[in-house]
Parts: structure tokens; sequence; C-alpha cells
């Protein structure tokens, strides 16, 4: 399988409590390398934009302002199928759903404060990377 790099983000919920590095301890274990890293307090409109794909569900307006209500962590994971294998270590959205052992499993808190984002597809993966680290940043 191909290495590739995914756009990772550990939500609010998670800074808040102080989960980073147990979230990024599961990156590591599964394979994943941590090439770029920033903490970062976004602003409603910048979360927007980031979400806009999401601008017509219902939920919109509370994402947006769950992801600009404190610090993120915003990264790029790289390593072999490295998109599939984050959403792998994730688990699903809805952690009521997530499998045991997965961050959502462990760490979420409902499906609006669920720890982490990440990219679902090489093309999103591309341009979420973009929207954040410049190509300098990327150290893998
Ligand atoms: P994420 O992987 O960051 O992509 C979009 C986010 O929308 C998703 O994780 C959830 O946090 C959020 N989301 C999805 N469904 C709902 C919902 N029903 N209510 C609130 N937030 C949601």
């Amino acid at each position: 399988m191909a290495t590739e790099r995914t756009l990772s983000i550990i939500k609010p919920d998670a800074t808040k409590r102080n989960l980073t590095g147990k979230i990024n301890a599961k990156f590591e274990d599964a394979g994943l390398r941590i090439i770029a890293q920033k903490r970062i307090h976004l602003t409603k409109e910048q979360a927007g934009k980031f979400y806009e794909v999401h601008a017509s569900r219902p939920f919109y307006d509370e994402l947006c302002e769950f992801m600009a209500s404190g610090p993120v962590v915003v990264q790029v994971l790289e390593g072999e199928g490295a998109i599939g294998k984050n959403r792998e270590v994730m688990g699903a959205t809805n952690p009521a759903d997530a499998a045991p052992g997965t961050i959502r499993a462990e760490f979420a808190e409902s499906v609006g404060e669920n720890s982490v984002h990440g990219s679902d597809a090489p093309e999103t993966a591309a341009e979420e990377i973009a929207y954040y680290f410049s190509g300098l940043e990327l150290v893998g």
C-alpha cells in the first residue's frame, strides 16, 4: 500500500481534558508518524470555512461554535494507507458506535464532541492539509 498523508485535528473537548499525548500515542502505536503539528485557536469563521461541505447540515452552526470554543491541535499523519488507518484508529463518528480501543470509544463525549477529525479521502486530505500547513512545515 502507498505511503499517504492525512490531516488530523485533536478537537477542543480533548485539548481541554489534556488528552493530546494519549491521542498521539494511539497514532504512533498504529505506525502513523506525526510529520507536522501545531496548537491553534480557530475563529468560528475559520472553522466554518474548513467544514464548508457540511454548511447545509442542521449541526453546522453547533459544529463551528464547538471547533472555535478552545484550542485544537492540527497535525499531519504519514504512513502506509494513512487515511484509512487513521479512520480505524479514530473509530466511528458517533462514539456509541466506535469499536473498543479506538480514540472515540475511549475519549469522545458525543457525536459532536468526538475528540478527533481525520480526512476521508486522498483529495480531501490534500485540501485539508493545505488549509493549515505550508509545504515547508511538513517534515517527513
Ligand atoms: P468530523 O469527522 O470532524 O466531521 C464532521 C463533524 O460533524 C463530525 O466529525 C462530528 O463531530 C460532527 N457531527 C456529525 N454529526 C453530528 C450531529 N448529529 N450533531 C453534531 N455534530 C455532528
